[in-house]
């Protein structure tokens, strides 16, 4: 496994972190095919919007190999429903499926559509990374001198490759040697504060401290907290964002402490034909994220337990929406972008 890389494709295999085993066990996983892939992104193997994103570019460069020559393209296009089908917010999914086909589409034999959709998922990945280090660079003058950044869920390089959306400020900043102190929220019911962001600053050496998420708003009270900096799976054309569950209720608490709310995301995010977060389709996960616990017991031996009443229904919203009026800007690929249809729109625009 390479540092920083979360997957890769090699020939007609696809790699990844198998990330429901970190922060205990890092194992690489091999996918042959692009329903397996599929299932990978439904069971969170891979997740985060732009690694999420780059599994299904990578998917459908494997649907397009494994395809026969007979009814390439009706095979091709039911795989690109299918993939674009696994996970349902966060938008840079379909935004690499169809980028991906619509190059293949560009080809008349089917041998170079094939070479196409291969390099052309190459080509998405490369771009992440690239667009992750611009947003470093746009986010690190905004990082507060002597207090804390919070951070929700996990935006880094497991999420997003690179150096991640929320987090690529930090390492940048750190990899500068400026002196940077994270909060990172827990993030139930997965953890993947707890599992995922913790376990990124810890291997790159960010001071840190984890929190329940529920104790946001006593640190933001205490005047601990000089910038809140999360994710996206999904902004709207008019700003409002969707992003990992509790994000809304952290921008309700910044707005009242007032401190700078910031959302770092990469075009492919961005959906302009979603007019508003009221259409954003939230994915609701199953019941039991919320009523067992996943963890390393003292053996070492991975273990789900049950933490809730026997019985006890459950419902299980993965992401919430923030309202646009409740974001200080977007930290982007060209810089700050305002929450706004118009700033939104030329940015877009440019693309
Ligand atoms: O369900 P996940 O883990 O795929 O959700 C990821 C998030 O919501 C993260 O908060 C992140 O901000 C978006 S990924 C860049």
């Amino acid at each position: 496994m390479s540092q920083n890389k979360p997957i890769w494709m090699e020939e007609s295999a696809v790699f990844m972190i198998d990330q429901r085993l970190l922060p205990h066990r890092v194992e690489t996983l091999r996918l042959d095919s692009y329903p397996e892939t599929i299932r990978a992104i439904q069971e969170m193997a891979v997740r985060g919007a732009g690694t999420i994103g780059v599994a299904g570019g990578f998917a459908m460069a494997q649907a397009a190999l494994d395809a026969p020559e007979a009814g390439f393209w009706e095979q091709t296009q039911r795989a690109a429903e299918e993939i674009s089908a696994a996970r349902p917010t966060a938008k840079n999914l379909s935004h690499a499926v169809d980028r991906v086909f619509s190059a293949m589409r560009k080809e008349k034999e089917t041998a170079a559509a094939r070479r196409r959709a291969v390099s052309e998922a190459q080509a998405f990945y490369d771009e992440n990374v690239e667009m992750s280090e611009k947003i470093g660079q746009a986010g690190l003058p905004l990082l507060p001198q002597g207090k804390a950044v919070l951070t929700h869920c996990n935006a880094g390089w497991l999420a997003c490759t690179g150096l991640g959306t929320a987090l690529a400020p930090i390492f940048a900043a750190h990899r500068q040697g400026k002196p940077v102190f994270v909060i990172a929220t827990e993030t139930r019911p997965r953890g993947q504060g707890a599992k995922l962001t913790v376990w990124e600053l810890s291997q790159a050496g960010v001071p840190h401290a984890l929190i329940a998420d529920t104790a946001a708003g006593h640190f933001m009270s205490r005047g601990e907290i000089g910038m809140v900096i999360v994710g996206a799976d999904r902004i709207a054309a008019n700003g409002d964002t969707a992003n990992k569950i509790g994000t809304y209720t952290l921008a309700v608490l910044a707005k009242e402490h007032k401190i700078p709310f910031y959302v770092a995301a990469p075009s492919p995010t961005f959906d302009a034909g979603c007019p508003s977060g009221a259409r954003i389709p939230i994915e609701e996960r199953h019941e039991d994220e919320l009523l067992r616990a996943e963890g390393s017991l003292h053996s070492g031996e991975q273990a789900s337990i049950r933490v809730a009443t026997p019985g006890v229904k459950a419902r299980n919203p993965a992401f919430d929406v923030t309202p646009a009026a409740l974001i200080t800007a977007f930290i982007t690929e060209a810089g700050l972008i305002q929450p706004n249809s118009a700033a939104i729109s030329v940015f877009l625009s440019g693309k």
